[in-house]
């Protein structure tokens, strides 16, 4: 989500320009790609860095989402889950933590589609009711907050047999926030899983996280996100901490997420652990929310997603995936 941010918020600006803007044409002059980084300084004593895009400075900032912009166009359509794997998973309620955020909420929709019963996490229950996050008496709202230890989410999980967490912080210029939701939020839902005795976890987390160890180090969307509060490192941390938890567990690391319905973005490409970079040279780099709340119930019902990492773009030349394709291949 782009939020507007005031010029005021920030101490200093400064015109960052991509490599390719730094390579002198022909003719000496210096070449330069139409986006442009804007990097800025917060007031805090712990700096904060901000990445606009210079193109939107105009009233406000803009900030998020800078690195997945540009949304593909293509048509995908949603086939039906594969009858009965709710059983053969043995799930019949699951926890969506951060219930009420852009993806979670198609979470809640993509569960009830199914006949699942959710407890819907989050942080205000009754904000939660008005914004119609309760689609009807199978959906429970619960209270979640995920720094609050894990102690206070047994309760939230409450019967549930499985958890998806598609928390992540949405706070604004709190450079700590990525590591107090992102890392930490979620090691303490996975905590909170063990307890419970929860049979299924999905996380998800994002493209790239694992970027500096294969090779993307300066690929720029890993340069540009980690600038957020180190938003991917902190996304890693709590990978790691949920691979080592002896959970049945699956990563989801999405690229870009869209509002645009599936139709609109493109049709799901399923991509095996650092292998979708959203370098203009992979197959794709964006996708629709409503395709990631689909792989990510999916991830919680096949058991041939258990304990795999799952990497997730779309494009509309590629091809339509069924579901029981979506992790068999991985
Ligand atoms: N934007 C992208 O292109 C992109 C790409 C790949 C991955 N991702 C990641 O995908 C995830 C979901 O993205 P999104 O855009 O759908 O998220 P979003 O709309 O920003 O929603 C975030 C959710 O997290 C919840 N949350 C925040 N702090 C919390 C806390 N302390 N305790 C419990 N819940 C808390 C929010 O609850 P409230 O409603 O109470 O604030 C909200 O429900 C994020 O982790 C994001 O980093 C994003």
């Amino acid at each position: 989500m782009t939020r507007p941010i005031p010029r005021s918020t920030f101490r200093s600006c400064h015109l960052y320009r991509p490599t390719a803007c730094r390579t002198a044409a022909p003719n000496n002059t210096p070449r330069c790609t139409r986006r442009r980084i804007v990097l800025c300084q917060d007031h805090s004593t712990d700096p904060q860095i901000a990445v606009l895009d210079s193109h939107s400075a105009s009233d406000g900032l803009a900030r998020r989402g800078v690195l997945f912009a540009g949304i593909g166009i293509s048509v995908a359509m949603l086939t039906d889950l594969s009858a009965g794997s709710a059983q053969a998973a043995n799930i019949s309620t699951v926890f969506v933590a951060g219930a009420s955020g852009a993806t979670g909420r198609r979470v809640v929709q993509e569960l009830r589609k199914r006949g699942l019963k959710v407890r819907a996490g989050v942080r205000d229950v009754e904000k939660a009711r008005s914004n119609g996050l309760q689609v009807d008496d199978k959906v429970e709202l619960v209270t979640a907050d995920v720094t609050q230890g894990p102690e206070s989410l047994l309760s939230a999980i409450g019967d549930a047999q499985a958890i998806i967490s598609a928390i992540g912080f949405n706070g604004g210029a709190d450079s700590k926030g990525y590591e107090a939701i992102d890392n930490k939020g979620n090691c303490n839902l996975v905590d909170a899983a063990k307890q419970k005795g929860i049979s299924r976890f999905v996380l998800m987390s994002s493209l790239l996280t694992n970027g500096a160890a294969v090779g993307q180090r300066f690929n720029p969307g890993y340069i540009i996100l980690n600038l957020f509060g180190n938003v991917l490192v902190q996304k890693l941390e709590s990978e790691k901490y949920l691979r080592s938890s002896g959970l049945q567990w699956t990563i989801v690391r999405p690229g870009g997420l869209s509002n645009k319905p599936a139709a609109e973005v493109g049709n799901l490409i399923v991509g095996k652990e650092d292998t979708l970079f959203g370098r203009p040279s992979d197959p794709g780099k964006d996708i629709s929310r409503d395709l990631v709340a689909a792989v990510l119930v999916e991830a919680v019902l096949q058991l041939s997603a258990s304990n795999k990492v799952v990497e997730i773009v779309s494009s509309q030349n590629a091809p339509q995936l069924p579901p029981d394709q979506w992790f068999s291949s991985l």
